[in-house]
């Protein structure tokens, strides 16, 4: 039986993603492991930025406008949409992936007429809850929180929309969309899945599963850069009828009419609402870059491999650190171990070059981004985390 350390070798070795890693700008000194919270910069990003301020904005200023910055939104969607499974001209990106989430609830809200609940899944992400809460109390819906499990069997006739985290961002728990799409429909009800730690980690098929409505953050999986703007997905089917509450000039049919009535745009452009941040929008477009050539089955095949091999490392040398993530396929890039001290240990492992997080109470969170983690990254946090307990 090969050691931990000669496995980690051999995986590293026989890893066809391995040369992706150069096309990152990573400390070598570094392990890092948290790019479900941040991805690492793409090596493309800083001369695309250098070339978007000194040549596009310093030199053709205003005129850059026209010249691809008004139609990025759509264009850069249209770059995102084959990681989620959407054709093209169903997703637009900007603004956050909470506005987002406001602007696609409201609106699956006003679709479902005559329906006055919101469903949410009792673990979601903080921001999902908050915004189902500030969006219900306008719309005069009701929120109820569901643990995940009961999520399908609770939706009923007064169901308008079930939002759902696609991979749960504290146990990296894969969620069944298919059932739960499949069982909100029966009822009636629409589905607004948040893909913010599954986009780039897994394979997704918005438009196969019939998905209502999607939003995904770009600066995890995607490497878009801190605060890189998010997306939405409003399939054609919706496109029509999509009512969103910010309603602003950006989404306006004809924006430069300067009309004192808002109409819509056609297509998913309605989405938007106000100016797109540009920089970050192109930075995101240079980061998309690395998924040239890339299936999404590799990287699934990797991202699984990774954690199987980062059980394997707990089991044998961390004994006693609960792994709070599914060990089968039904999990996303991460892996979550709890044990008490997480905290103090985290910032101890980033004394030592190994960067995870931690989120409350006792978890602290390996992010396994298979463009460019190792198994030898692993193997390294695995071993310092031992250490860091005894
Ligand atoms: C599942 C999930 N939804 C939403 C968000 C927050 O999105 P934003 O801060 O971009 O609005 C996060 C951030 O980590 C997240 O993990």
């Amino acid at each position: 039986m090969p050691s931990l350390s000669e496995r980690a070798d051999q995986l590293d070795a026989a890893d066809p993603l391995a040369a992706k890693r150069a096309e990152f700008d990573l400390d070598p000194e570094m392990s890092y492991l948290d790019g479900n919270s941040l991805g690492a910069p793409p090596k493309g990003v800083a001369a695309r930025l250098a070339e978007v301020i000194g040549h596009q904005w310093a030199r053709r200023l205003i005129r850059s406008w026209d010249e691809g910055w008004w139609t990025a939104p759509e264009r850069v969607g249209d770059r995102v949409a084959p990681l989620v499974g959407a054709a093209p001209g169903q997703v637009v990106v900007g603004d956050s992936t909470s506005v987002n989430l406001f602007k696609a609830l409201v609106a699956a809200c006003r679709i479902a007429d005559g329906r006055d609940e919101v469903l949410v899944d009792a673990e979601t992400f903080p921001t999902d809850g908050y915004i189902a809460d500030g969006a219900a109390r306008l719309t005069g819906h009701r929120v109820r929180r569901v643990p995940v499990a009961a999520l399908g069997e609770a939706v009923s006739e007064r169901t308008a929309v079930v939002l759902v985290n696609h991979v749960d961002y504290r146990t990296g728990a894969l969620r069944e969309l298919p059932l739960l799409t499949a069982a909100a429909h029966e009822r009636g009800a629409l589905v607004l899945a948040d893909l913010c730690h599954s986009v780039g980690a897994l394979p997704i098929e918005l438009d196969a599963l019939g998905v209502d409505f999607a939003v995904g953050c770009t600066y995890k999986f995607l490497n878009g850069g801190p605060g890189s703007p998010a997306f939405l997905y409003v399939p054609s089917k919706w496109q029509e009828e999509f009512d969103q509450p910010l309603a602003g000039w950006v989404g306006h049919r004809d924006p430069f009419a300067m009309e004192p009535g808002y109409r819509g745009a056609a297509g998913v452009r309605k989405g938007m609402a106000g100016t797109p941040d540009i920089l970050s929008m192109l930075a995101l477009d240079a980061a998309l870059d690395v998924w040239d050539g890339v299936r999404i089955g590799q990287v699934r095949e990797k991202g699984l491999a990774l954690g199987e091999f980062a059980f394997a490392c707990v089991d044998e040398l961390a004994p006693g650190v609960e792994v709070l993530t599914p060990r089968g396929p039904a999990r996303g890039n991460q892996v979550s171990l709890a044990f008490d001290g997480a905290r103090e240990v985290t910032r101890a492992l980033a004394d030592r070059a190994v960067l995870g997080d931690f989120r409350p109470p006792d978890v602290l969170r390996l992010g396994l981004a298979p463009l460019y983690v190792r198994y030898t990254d692993v193997l390294r946090a695995v071993r310092e985390l031992r250490s860091c307990r005894t």
